[in-house]
């Protein structure tokens, strides 16, 4: 594998030997102005990852789990663009870097796995010379060091002859192959961090999970952190090490993923567990999917975001935001008026008709690719 040589310009090395989180990201707002209004997709957000760790970012289709994740990278379109907030890499603020400095930094130091390989890929360049690119900008290789590097990456990644395979065009692979090409190239440099956006969309069960696999074990290789995005709670369940559930722009419940799993507070949450196929469902059984849908982030509804929606919503959910707040473990965060205790509301008046599922877990979650979108 290559020795990495970038970010030298930024002392990351000495950072790596820091303690504290590798990312932080404190209190980021990114709107987009529109004819219709001010789109608010991403709230107030706030997380740290640590060197190593999976962080899952999960919520349904237009949570805001793709800006977040570009607005970390400062991956935004060019206009009519607002961002506050501050993200903190490696102890670098990037939300005050300009272009150049983050080009030096994207994909030596932190690198995006794209929601859609194929127009994340270029159509018109064989994949053995989209790995070199960035082998050469990063890491000063000259041609023929960067192609057979190439070539070790796509062994590493499972696919196979890549000798010949090297000169193909993203077209001629299949979904899964494209996604492991796009895996390539992310690790290429040997990033310390890495945001997986919905690495696996579209592909089918049995191929998203040797995907997934296959990122869990070079991450466990190479020490990288990961930020995995999905809408799939069940993705998420046996894989990240911490979870946030967003939900209209904003946190609504962080905690590690057991905790999560066995002391659930935010109903938005339950009802994302309770869309997650389970293996010991029987064949044929209907998931509970969540009613209705998410707010308009121009005008979100006040109060409970989730309120329009939320089985238990009371008056005060209607009126006043709950804030995100802890009862006990510092590091189990939920914003609600009336937590779930045990899988039971503590909302005081609570329809007759409600029944509460069986508590999910952890465990019991299979990943086999539930969808609530
Ligand atoms: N360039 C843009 N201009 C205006 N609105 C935008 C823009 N990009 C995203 N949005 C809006 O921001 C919100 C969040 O979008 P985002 O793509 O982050 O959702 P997501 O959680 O990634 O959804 P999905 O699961 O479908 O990928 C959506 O309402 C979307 O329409
Ligand atoms: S604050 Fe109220 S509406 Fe919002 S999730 Fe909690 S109980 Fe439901
Ligand atoms: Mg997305």
């Amino acid at each position: 594998m290559a020795k990495k040589t970038a970010g030298d310009a930024f002392d990351f090395k000495d950072a790596a030997s820091q303690s504290g989180p590798l990312l932080v990201v404190d209190d980021l707002h990114t709107s987009f102005r529109t004819t219709r209004g001010t789109v608010r997709a991403v709230d107030g957000v706030s997380f740290e990852v640590h060197e190593g760790k999976t962080l899952g970012i999960v919520g349904e289709s237009g949570s805001g789990k793709t800006v977040l994740s570009r607005s970390i990278m400062g991956l935004l379109p060019p206009r009519d663009v607002i961002r506050s907030g501050t993200v903190h890499f490696a102890g670098h603020d990037l939300t005050a870097m300009g272009d150049t400095e983050l080009r030096r930094i994207w994909g030596a130091e932190l690198s995006m796995i794209f929601q859609d390989p194929m127009t994340a890929l270029n159509p018109v360049k064989r994949i053995g010379v989209q790995i070199a690119e960035s082998l050469r900008l990063h890491l000063d290789m000259d041609k023929k060091e960067a192609q057979s590097t190439a070539i070790e990456l796509l062994r590493s990644v499972g696919i196979p002859s890549p000798e010949q395979r090297v000169r193909w065009y993203p077209f001629q692979l299949s979904g899964g192959m494209r996604q492991r090409v796009m895996i390539a190239i992310a690790l290429a440099c040997a990033p310390r961090l890495v945001m997986a956006d919905e690495p696996t969309t579209g592909l089918d069960v049995t191929v998203q999970a040797q995907i997934l696999d296959l990122l869990a074990d070079l991450q466990r290789e190479r020490h990288m952190a990961v930020i995995l995005v999905t809408h799939d709670l069940g993705v998420v369940a046996g894989r990240a090490d911490d979870i946030i559930v967003m939900y209209a722009g904003r946190i609504v419940e962080r905690a590690p993923t057991r905790t999560l799993f066995a002391d659930t507070k935010m109903p938005y949450t339950k009802a994302l567990m309770d869309s997650i196929p389970r293996l010991a469902d029987p064949s044929g059984a209907r998931l509970s999917a969540i009613g209705g849908r998410p707010p308009d982030l121009i005008n979100p509804p006040t109060g409970c975001r989730f309120s329009p929606r939320c089985q238990y919503a009371q008056d005060k959910c209607r009126e006043l935001e709950p804030p995100l707040r802890t009862v006990g473990s510092p590091d189990h965060l939920f914003a609600c008026w009336y937590p779930l205790v045990d899988g039971v509301s503590t909302a005081p008046s609570v329809p007759v008709s409600i029944t509460t599922n069986p508590a999910t877990t952890a465990n019991d979650a299979a990943p086999t690719g539930g969808t609530t979108s």
